[in-house]
């Protein structure tokens, strides 16, 4: 009742703060009239050093340019969480219509966004979750469901027996946990056994070192999950240089089509899992949020996986 309250009083003071935004740079609130209103969404990235993070910048960019009201204000903090807790901060105190965040950690971003969204601003998370529920809605596919299908896919191509090697995506980061969580899930009471893991961060040149480390201790590997594509590949290359890589199998995530999805025809991967950006959908949920439609507070978007077999048909979906 009390949070009901409010929350009515802080969309009450944001709406004022809109109209009052519009009137100083001489245009009306936001359809006021049916004038057009400048609707500002700003853009909180954890990093653009990997390419499916530029991809989900672009899929926003480009979904905005079909409504030229929007104005994205994008902030890159370089895979520095005390950065990107100031960007949250900073484009909540310049009251942004809509904040968009795709945070690195969990745990470290959860404040700094529920204070944002006390203060009345909506606040659409994307593909890394936080704490609580101080947020308007979650937008990313369903990391769990995904690490499942891959175990899945593994202990069916390994004939339920074989030594894997885990290469984790930063574990601090819910896709992490979600990943590694689904596909030991799915392996469990099979013979096959997880015989290295370690803490890739989502990196290439991280997953390539720590691979190097498991071909020197292990003597024989069956297949390397990695929870990204480029974790995958980076493990790849650690095999080739070894001159290992034929021995095993790849898997990764992501799906991107000039990344996963082309190892996959090529025969670099043997499988990866699409993790779509949510881009496209953040600005649509956005828009609704600004037509003042109720959204719902988790968005899950769908998957494919993609392996030799189907990658020229587009995947399969997974159920
Ligand atoms: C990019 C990335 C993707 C991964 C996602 C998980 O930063 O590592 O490769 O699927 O983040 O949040």
């Amino acid at each position: 009742m009390l949070r009901l309250t409010r929350r009515s009083f802080t969309l009450g003071l944001l709406v004022l703060a809109c109209a009052c935004k519009g009137e100083s740079k001489g245009s009306g609130p936001a359809e006021e009239g049916g004038k057009k209103g400048r609707f500002v969404i700003g853009m909180s990235q954890c990093n653009l050093g990997e390419p499916w993070r530029v991809q989900m910048n672009a899929d926003i960019a480009a979904a905005a340019k079909e409504h030229p009201e929007i104005e994205v204000i994008f902030k890159d903090a370089q895979n520095d969480t005390l950065k990107q807790r100031a960007h949250v901060e900073e484009l909540a105190s310049a009251k942004v219509d809509v904040l968009l965040v795709s945070p690195k950690e969990a745990q470290p971003l959860t404040e700094p966004i529920g204070k944002a969204f006390d203060a009345g601003i909506p606040v659409i998370v994307l593909d890394r979750a936080v704490l609580g529920e101080r947020f308007t809605t979650f937008i990313g596919a369903d990391n769990k469901k995904i690490g499942r299908a891959a175990g899945e896919w593994v202990k069916k191509v390994l004939g339920g027996k074989g030594k894997v090697v885990e290469l984790k995506g930063l574990m601090t980061s819910t896709p992490g946990q979600d990943r590694s969580a689904g596909f030991r899930e799915a392996i469990a009471g099979s013979e096959i056994a997880i015989v290295f893991e370690a803490d890739m961060k989502w990196l290439e040149p991280e997953a390539r070192k720590e691979m190097d480390s498991a071909l020197a201790r292990l003597p024989k590997i069956d297949l390397v999950y990695a929870h990204n594509d480029p974790g995958a590949h980076g493990a790849y290359l650690a095999a080739r240089a070894a001159g290992r890589e034929k021995e095993m199998k790849f898997v990764g995530i992501d799906a991107l089509p000039h990344e996963g999805v082309s190892y996959v025809a090529q025969g670099i991967l043997d499988a990866t899992f699409q993790y779509p950006t949510g881009g496209r959908e953040a600005v649509e949920t956005a828009l609704r949020i600004r037509k003042g439609e109720k959204v719902p507070k988790t968005i899950t978007l769908g998957s494919r996986r993609f392996t030799k077999d189907d990658v020229q048909k587009g995947g399969e979906i997974i159920e």
